[in-house]
């Protein structure tokens, strides 16, 4: 274990909780006053009755550091100061060094975990609501993945429901080849306004859509067949979406809404056997407890509509089902905007209620807010619609591309064709991830693609750079040299580097990959401030070897922290 935090804690959390008589939580963090602050004395003094500074006294002469730890101290009202020992940082990062996986262990319990992300809706343009799903969701399904978790991945496309008779009518109208070419380049927009046109002016068309709409339901072979076409020509193009955004979701994990058809009807004689169900204007529903309307009446999830057909809450429910008890899955995790937040909790309740839903297995919703202009408002294309995403990709690989022939004009034209496409498609995937992602985030070229400040283009610069070094030297590090830690720059470079794991283990908890990005920063720049201080090359002997490794260490926590979010780091740009 190179994770000094934690080793920090498990060896203070025995000392506390022998004073204590029972487990504590040390509470050590980083701190500017000393490399590391444990704060947990000051929440017991209550319970024991003793002077907080007493306690982590006494905890302190318990606490077996001597091999960590040069110096403790007690300040203010009882924090235990702890500066780490040089020898101490240095084995660790050699150790580290040494190490495939960065120090990085696996999970001790691996899961089955769902991920239920991107799930665009066919014959609908993908909007930038199911871009940050797909991000999030991809950043999410490469973390829990390196960890060794078993994910699966779950695109739960909207590809069934009413809308499906007038896009079958038009589908007729226009004749298949026409309605195929217009769906697989991608105008699909174009192909539903048309149809709710017609739709809302026409009632013979609507007439026939409803028709349509009973004819699928029944499995009316000529119906499917042409449902069958839109939806696999709308899955056409979100693949190609996905290979241009660089998510490893692929066509073995659409698994839309029709997915659940067969799934439906069971769920429903389930839960009436439970006695869950109830009748509501025609309609069957679930009310799950705690979940109250405005006039304090319970709300219903209706999962069987009164016409007889199901709707997108019931599909939920069959989903949730099939996940616990068929895929055995632990952790199910739904990257969905916050809109949707309680419809999710709904069905999570529902689940629970009818014994879907019991520990280990839980579900998380792992939300998140809208993505806005440059103005603040809603992003919106110049004619005022849905940005089309495409065209939002090609848009950042071609400003991307301009930046890096400026920046490096020596790269052959295919090695910036490249490094180009990594920049712009990280620098969307960045913008994303960089924030809380509970919040809007707004998009503003200028700065997402800036090769300073907060943005992927910088941390990819820095890896660059220091492969730059190994090119210009000729020369490869030594992973298993010594590390020798001279300066207060390299010992502060070294203290960042041990704080991956923590942080990685953090990501994976709560998938909030804008920590995982201001570690990335705050990596960088002790890398930049050690640059500054510390000549490389120019050093001599056991020192140039060991700076070498702390360069090459810092190259490959950069590449592999970018890895989990998605993200490609050039060798050069
Ligand atoms: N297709 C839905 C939409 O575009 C998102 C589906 C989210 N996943 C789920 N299991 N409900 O809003």
């Amino acid at each position: 274990m190179t994770d000094l935090e934690s080793l920090l804690n498990d060896r203070l959390a025995a000392a506390f909780a022998a004073v204590a008589g029972e487990p504590v939580d040390p509470v050590v963090r980083r701190s500017q006053h000393a490399d590391f602050q444990a704060d947990g004395a000051l929440p017991l003094a209550r319970r024991l009755g003793r002077a907080p500074r007493d306690i982590a006294a006494d905890a302190l002469g318990r606490a077996d550091l001597a091999d960590l730890v040069a110096t403790a101290e007690i300040s203010g009202p009882g924090f235990i100061n702890l500066k780490v020992r040089d020898d101490a940082l240095a084995g660790l990062v050699g150790a580290m060094s040494g190490d495939e996986r960065l120090g990085v262990p696996t999970a001790a319990a691996p899961e089955t975990v769902i991920i239920d992300y991107s799930a665009p809706n066919v014959a609908k343009e993908m909007h930038v609501g199911h871009l940050r799903s797909t991000v999030i969701g991809d950043a999410a399904a490469r973390t829990l993945d390196w960890l060794g978790h078993d994910i699966r991945r779950a695109n739960h496309v909207g590809d069934w429901g009413t809308p499906f008779g007038m896009l079958i009518e038009h589908l007729l109208d226009l004749g298949e080849t026409e309605a195929a070419h217009e769906l697989s380049v991608g105008d699909l927009n174009g192909f539903y306004r048309a149809a709710r046109v017609k739709f809302d002016a026409d009632p013979a068309f609507a007439e026939r859509s409803r028709l349509r709409v009973v004819a699928l339901q029944s499995g009316d072979a000529t119906t499917l067949r042409l449902w069958r076409l839109l939806v696999d020509e709308s899955e056409k193009y979100f693949l190609a979406v996905y290979d241009k955004l660089g998510v490893t979701l692929t066509a073995e994990h659409f698994f839309g809404e029709s997915y659940y058809n067969d799934l439906l009807a069971p769920v429903v004689d389930a839960l009436d056997g439970l006695g869950l169900l109830r009748e509501s204007d025609g309609a069957l529903c679930v009310f799950p407890h705690g979940f109250t309307g405005r006039d304090g009446e319970p709300m219903p999830i209706i999962v069987r509509k009164r016409d007889g057909g199901y709707g997108y809450g019931a599909t939920d429910l069959a989903a949730i089902r099939h996940r616990t008890q068929d895929l055995k899955a632990t952790r199910l995790l739904y990257v969905v905007g916050s809109p949707q937040h309680q419809h999710l909790e709904m069905v999570y309740q529902s689940a629970r209620e009818a014994g879907w839903l019991a520990a280990p297995a839980r579900a998380e919703h792992i939300g998140f807010g809208q993505v806005l202009g440059a103005d603040g408002k809603k992003l919106a294309s110049r004619a005022g619609d849905t940005v089309k995403l495409v065209d939002l990709l090609d848009e950042a690989v071609a400003r991307a591309a301009a930046i890096v022939a400026e920046k490096n004009p020596e790269l052959d034209a295919d090695t910036r064709a490249e490094v180009a496409r990594m920049v712009g498609i990280g620098a969307i995937k960045y913008v994303d991830l960089s924030s809380d992602r509970i919040k809007d985030y707004s998009f503003n070229w200028d700065r997402m693609l800036s090769f300073s400040g907060d943005t992927g283009a910088y941390l990819q610069y820095t890896h660059a750079r220091i492969n730059s070094i190994f090119r210009r030297g000729a020369v490869s590090p030594d992973r298993a040299a010594a590390v020798v830690l001279g300066s207060p720059a390299e010992r502060a470079l070294a203290m960042e580097l041990l704080g991956f794991a923590a942080v990685v283990a953090d990501a994976a908890d709560t998938l909030q990959f804008h920590r995982l990005t201001g570690y990335l920063q705050n990596l960088a720049g002790a890398y930049t401030a050690f640059y500054d201080n510390c000549p490389v090359l120019k050093a001599e002997g056991a020192v140039r070897e060991s700076r070498l490794l702390l360069c090459d260490l810092t190259a490959r926590v950069i590449a592999q922290g970018l890895a989990l979010l998605g993200i490609e780091a050039p060798e050069r740009m």
